[in-house]
Order: C-alpha cells, then structure tokens, then sequence
C-alpha cells in the first residue's frame, strides 16, 4: 500500500495529536511528581482568563451575610463556572448539591480544575460546639482541637474542604459583637487556641490535609479587625506599631507557622489602607517575612468596599490595589473576574503576581487531593453516618462542659442536691432550643439544641417546676435580622414571683440571646436585654436563693447581679449540648474548670478593658486626690478579670521557685510551684503564669501571660507545675517590628488568675 487514504492519514493524525494535546494537558495529574511541579504544569497551560478564573469565589445559594453584588445572579455564576472562571465557592453544602457544582468544573470546563469549597465552620458544623470565646474559656488545648476535628468531620462529609476559621482576632472590647468569634483579649492564650484549631481542622502534618476527614483552615481577619473603634463593627481601627506587632499579630504569625493552609483579609482600614488593599499586611508580613505559601481571600466584597472607604475610585482601581497588595482571591465582589484579565494586558498587574496568586490557590487545592479525587467530599453514605454521630455529640458535649465558668458561688448553692429540692427554674431562654446554638450555625436545623429545662429534667430526684417569667424576644430571630426586645411585656412575673417563693433554689437563666453576638451585632450596652433584670431582682425580692446561669457570647456587665445574687454561672452559647452540659455542672457531675478568656467590666464605660495593660505614670493613689488614672464613679478594676475562675473545690499555690536568680539572654528560666487541691471535690485547674518585664526600651504591660498548665487533681493531692521562659516568652516587637529580648530585670506572677498569685523575680544580664 503505497499511499494511505487520506481520510485515514487525517484520522490517525488526529488522533495522534489530541494524544500529545491530551499528554501535555495531563500531566500535572500525574501523583509521581511533586506539588510544586504539577503546579507549574497546570500553570503553563492556562490562559490569562483561566488563571483569573481561580481567583474568584462566588458565594452558593444564598447570599449569607453581606449585600447582594450588583449582577450577581445564579444564571450568571453557573455560566462563568462552566467558562472555567470560578476557582472557588461557598457556602455550597451537601454531598449531593456539591458534587454537582464540582462536576461543571471538572467535567465542563477546559482544563477540569476542581474547586475549592469554602463554608464558615466556625463552631461545629450541624453538630454545634460552643461559641469560641465559650471554648476558650476551657483553656482545654486538646478539647480545642477535638471540637475543630467534629467541626471537619462533619464539614468535610458535607462535601466541604475549606472552613473560613479559626478567627484569631484578639479584642479587648466587649461592645464588638465579634468577640464571641474569637478565643478574647490575650495574644498568648489566641494563639495557642489558633494552634490547636487549625491542627483539629487540618490534621497535625501537612499530608494530612489529604485525608478526607480534614479540611484546610483560614486565619481571620488579618488584621486589626477586633480593634474596629467604639466596638462598632466594620468600623476603622488606627493603632499603633507596638500594639499591632505584641497584640494583634501573634496569633496570625502562630498560625502561619502552624501551617494554616488560608488567610482573610478584613473589612476594616488600618491606619487609612483597606486591609484588603494593605501591601504592608499581606506582602511585606504575610508573604514576605512570615514565608506563608498558602493564598489570601479577600473578606466578603471587601475588594469593592475599597471604593466606599474612598480607597479606589472604581472597580478597576479596586481590583489592581487589591491584586497588587496581595489578596489572591476575591470573595463575592465579582470585580477580578471583570477587571483583572484587563489590568494585566494594560500592564497595571504583572502577570507574574497573578502567577504567584493562581499557584498559591493550585498549590492547596492539590494538597487537598481535589485534582487526584475531585468528588472525595462527595460520599452520600458517609454524609449520613457522620453528621449528627453519637461520637460527635459527646465531643461536643464534653466541649460545652469544660467551656462552663463559676463566677460566684455562696452560701453552697451549687452544686445542687440531687434529691428533695423544690428548684423553680426561670426565664426564656431556659426553655429555648435555638438561642443556644449561637450565631454561627448555618448548617444546623433550629430548635435543635438541648435546653436547659430538658437537661435539668435529666435529674429526676428533684421537683423542677419552669416559670418563663417573660419573653426575650419579639417575633422571629435570625441570622440576618435585627433583633426585637421584649420591653414591656412583664405579665408572666407574678406568676414567676409565686413559684419561686417557697423553692429551695430558683435557677434563673437569663442573657443574650444567640443571635445577638457575631457579625454586625455591636452593643452599647452589656447587661441583661429586656426586661430580665427586672426580673431578675423581683424574684431575688421574694427568694435570694438564686442561681444565675448566662447565656452570653461577649462580657457583660452585671454589677448588681455580682453584688446580690449568691451563684453565678457564666454558660455562654454552649451549642448543641447546651442544657445537658449546664445541668450536669450545676449538679457537680462536672466540676467546673473554666476561666474567663475576656475581662468582664463593671461597666460599659470601662471598655476596653484588658489585664495586660500598661502602668501610667500614676496608677495609684499615692497623694490622696483626684490625680491618679482612675474613674470617680467606678473602681477601674474589672468586674471579673481575665482568667478567673472559681471551681467547686479550692486550690492553694505554695512554693514559687525560679532556678536562678541571674540569667543570660538564651538561658531558659525554670519556674516551679506547688498547686495542692485543698477542698472537697476532685477538679482541674488552669495555673497560669504572668510576666512583667518591670524596664524595657518600649514600656511594657503591667503583666503578659507567658504559659499556663491545665491540671487535674484529686482532692488533698498536690502537683508541681513547671514552666519553662526561653527568648520566645521573655522578649516584644519594637515599632520596626524587631523581636528584642533586653537585660534587666523581670517579675512572674503564677496563680489561678491573672488578679493574683504568688510572686517572684529574676533578672537577665
Ligand atoms: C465575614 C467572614 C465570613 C464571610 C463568609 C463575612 O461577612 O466577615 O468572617 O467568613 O462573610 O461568610
């Protein structure tokens, strides 16, 4: 056969070269290579659109928490998701529902890039754990990262690889409705807890983020969102070098350390530049000092909202100053997907930084083994045996219980007695299966927590009569909708007023509602909403014998409650588990261990309030006038301060040692105290140590956390807690950003709060 047909010559040619096509396309599927080098290959196949394209990331089925983008339609979306122009989306949940997103990407566009599937897992997934700020007061480090474990196994069944958590934002200002976010006002505690929340949700090693039960983390808001002025969320936040390099960073620094494999930016402006367009933050911190290989998401449209703080003049202007300062991919302002292929071919954005964003967010995608399995997160059966588990529902009941602090407890009211007690048990929320739940629960159903009633019905030995006493709320709670107080309703009082007359006890559960904390909730006032302290004192009128349990996502400020009411318990939003964990406590089937993560001030006024604040020039009163930094009207100490806790056994702290008097820079400082439960119930206790470094180039805070030890002791037994100072405890940031240990000499302080403890000194030469 001298010539072949030229049919089939065209045939075999074609096949031929769709092979080489299909080869070079492929090969970055290839599992032999490395990330690094599959990376590479996909980039170098992508167009300018394509790589856009994995730079934006359009919200799912509903707009969860900002303003519908202008444009912004499902039609629309589905269209550039099927053009290879979405890297990302959120909030799109079920193994089902994402499955068949995951299918347009892979199946319909181009080059089959998978996406990454982001949702605010923030306190459990359907199985809901308690607010962070509740967790943090557990200072229970494994606890912690179990609770984000049941967060990513549930989250992960459900189709999702990527939580928008944990938010490390340290705050000192109770009015931010955020705080409850966060793990509260200490940068040491933050980033411990930020250290055990990201290895819960993405496992202990970098290979684990292959795993199917684990999902990639986000350390939120970088940066300086918690320092928004007047607590007023979104709202501006100018600070000074010193605070935002020794507060404000540390946590974000231990998480990038960690690995967390994800940063967002945050709505507000530092120092005037948009966080979201702040080259400082996220170039020359993030992504230079810090060497963070993982990508930025922009918060929210906080790409356009540059225009509103009067940043950029219009979307393209948007878009360059974000793409240019460092954010990788823009939430929800559908601005990159328009602009940015532009701004490239005009030579405003290098397309050298779009190359560094699109491997960042390739990078993860394939350590999360979506290009070798796109639909691992998809497995229907496994969807219905882990959400909602048995497991899951202990974890999280366990959480809730180490979550509980003892505020208050005279005349031994608590723990209760089991048996032959009339306890009357009032207020609305006692009785709420939803307020519990906290803000973010998106994924759970409402009305799934367990009350407090049905707990408490739990323990039968007693007679438990509920009076509600008055209503919280108006009408329909949501997560989107401004709440409506109960104000004048109070006709279930007297009826109140007439059970707890003759009751042994009267547990009172009053406080915030779960919806009136998280984003967009700031408060000027922190006491008790409503008419619940009217109620409050009514009752106390006709019984004193009160048990106060708060449900609370922030510090409140309860002066009259602390001064007259004999027992306090603080429960927060305790999730799921809520009324089973308040009962057991309040029972003594668990002995409270919780200590507070947030100061809680005497008033409004005192905010913001912190322990690790700085001397002054007159922080006494030494002449016996008013010129002393104090208020006339209120003592400027805190109502509770940070790290207290009470238990319902007592511990004694004897014998503070340091292993030297005199030190050399990198010589570690040993210290040693002897921690003996003196009472009558087994307990834990939290030890803490404080430091003081008393001379520094910058002045220093009065005391600093620098360590603390969770210990578990029978009743009569004593243990020695040792903790050991090296540079990375005994030094601060100057305002270049400099870590400086200096000579000198320092004060410790160990004890069972940051108020007081035994104390001791040392010096380094
Ligand atoms: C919040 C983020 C959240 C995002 C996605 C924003 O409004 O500030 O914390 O992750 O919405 O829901």
């Amino acid at each position: 056969m001298k010539n072949k047909p030229f049919f089939l010559t065209a045939f075999i040619t074609l096949i031929f070269t769709n092979n080489i096509m299909n080869a070079q396309k492929k090969d970055y599927l290839d599992k032999t290579k490395s990330i690094e080098e599959r990376v590479n290959l996909l980039l170098k196949q992508m167009t300018i659109e394509e790589k856009v394209g994995q730079m934006n990331q359009y919200n799912g089925f509903w707009e969860v928490t900002g303003p519908a983008p202008k444009g912004g339609n499902a039609e629309l979306k589905y269209q550039h998701l099927r053009n290879g122009w979405v890297g990302s989306m959120l909030s799109v949940r079920g193994a089902k529902e994402v499955k068949a997103v995951q299918k347009i990407a892979v199946e319909e566009t181009r080059l089959g890039i998978p996406l990454i599937i982001g949702f605010d897992v923030i306190h459990g997934y359907k199985t809901l754990s308690p607010i962070p700020l509740a967790e943090a007061a557990s200072w229970d480090l494994e606890a912690i990262k179990k609770s984000a474990q049941v967060a990513a196994d549930e989250a992960s069944a459900s189709g999702i690889n990527w939580t928008f958590g944990p938010n490390v934002d340290i705050s000192n200002d109770a009015r931010w409705g955020r705080v409850m976010e966060g793990a509260g006002e200490d940068p040491y505690l933050g980033s411990k807890i930020a250290i055990a929340r990201i290895t819960g949700f993405q496992g202990d090693n970098k290979s684990d983020l292959a795993k199917t039960n684990t999902i990639a983390a986000c350390a939120k808001h970088f940066a300086a969102y918690g320092f928004a002025e007047s607590g007023r969320d979104y709202n501006t936040v100018d600070m000074s070098n010193s605070k935002l390099y020794n507060t404000v960073l540390p946590p974000f620094k231990a998480a990038s350390t960690a690995g967390v494999r994800t940063f967002m930016n945050s709505f507000n402006i530092l120092n005037g530049v948009p966080a979201t367009g702040n080259a400082f933050l996220q170039r020359d911190i993030l992504k230079g000092k810090w060497k963070f290989d993982g990508f930025v998401v922009s918060d929210w449209a906080s790409v356009r909202e540059m225009i509103t703080h009067g940043f950029a003049k219009d979307g393209a202007e948007a878009t360059e100053k974000a793409v240019n300062a460092g954010s990788d991919m823009d939430m929800e302002s559908h601005l990159y997907v328009a602009e940015l292929a532009k701004l490239v071919k005009d030579g405003k954005v290098k397309e050298s930084l779009i190359d560094d964003a699109v491997s960042r967010i390739l990078r993860v995608k394939f350590e999360l083994g979506l290009f070798d399995n796109p639909y691992k997160y998809c497995d229907e059966k496994r969807e219905k045996e882990v959400i909602g588990s048995k497991a899951n529902n202990e974890a999280v009941l366990d959480m809730a219980k180490k979550s509980i602090v003892l505020l208050k407890n005279k005349k031994d009211l608590l723990p209760l007695k089991k048996s032959g007690q009339k306890i009357v048990l009032i207020g609305a929320l006692a009785n709420d299966k939803n307020s519990p739940l906290g803000s973010w629960r998106i994924a759970s159903d409402d009305n799934t927590a367990v009350s407090v009633l049905e707990g408490m019905r739990q323990y039968k030995g007693n007679k438990l009569i509920f009076e509600k006493g008055a209503d919280l709320t108006v009408g329909n709670t949501s997560f989107t909708a401004e709440l409506v107080f109960n104000t004048t309703d109070k006709s279930g009082f007297e009826k109140a007023k007439k059970a707890a007359t003759n009751a042994d006890v009267v547990v009172m559960v009053l406080g915030e509602h779960g919806f009136q904390s998280g984003e967009g909730r700031s408060r000027t006032n922190l006491d008790l909403p409503g008419v619940q302290q009217e109620l409050l004192e009514e009752i106390y009128k006709v019984n004193s014998n009160i048990v106060l349990v708060l449900n609370n996502g922030r510090p409140l400020a309860l002066p009259w409650a602390t001064e007259h009411v004999p027992a306090i318990v603080e429960a927060w939003h305790l999730g799921t588990q809520t009324g089973n964990a308040v009962a057991q406590v309040l029972y003594g089937d668990y002995n409270p261990s919780g200590k507070l993560p947030m100061s809680f001030p005497r008033n409004v006024g005192q905010v913001p309030i912190y322990y690790n604040n700085y001397n002054t020039g007159r922080p006494i009163n030494s002449d016996k006038n008013v010129f002393w930094s104090h208020y006339t009207d209120v003592e400027k100490t805190p109502l509770f301060p940070f790290g207290f806790g009470l238990s319902y056994t007592t511990f004694d702290y004897k014998n503070l040692k340091i292993n030297k008097a005199v030190f050399a820079k990198e010589e570690s400082v040993v210290v040693s105290v002897d921690v003996t439960n003196s009472g009558n119930y087994n307990g834990k206790e939290v030890v803490q140590l404080y430091l003081h470094d008393e001379v520094a180039s910058l002045a220093r805070p009065v005391k600093e956390l620098k360590g603390f030890e969770l210990v578990d002791l029978k009743k009569g037994e004593t243990k020695t807690v040792t903790f050991t100072l090296t540079e990375k405890e005994l030094g601060f940031y100057d305002n270049e950003g400099n870590y400086l240990v200096e000579p000198g000499a320092f004060k410790i302080m160990v004890g069972g709060s940051s108020e007081k403890g035994l104390e001791s000194s040392f010096e380094i030469k």
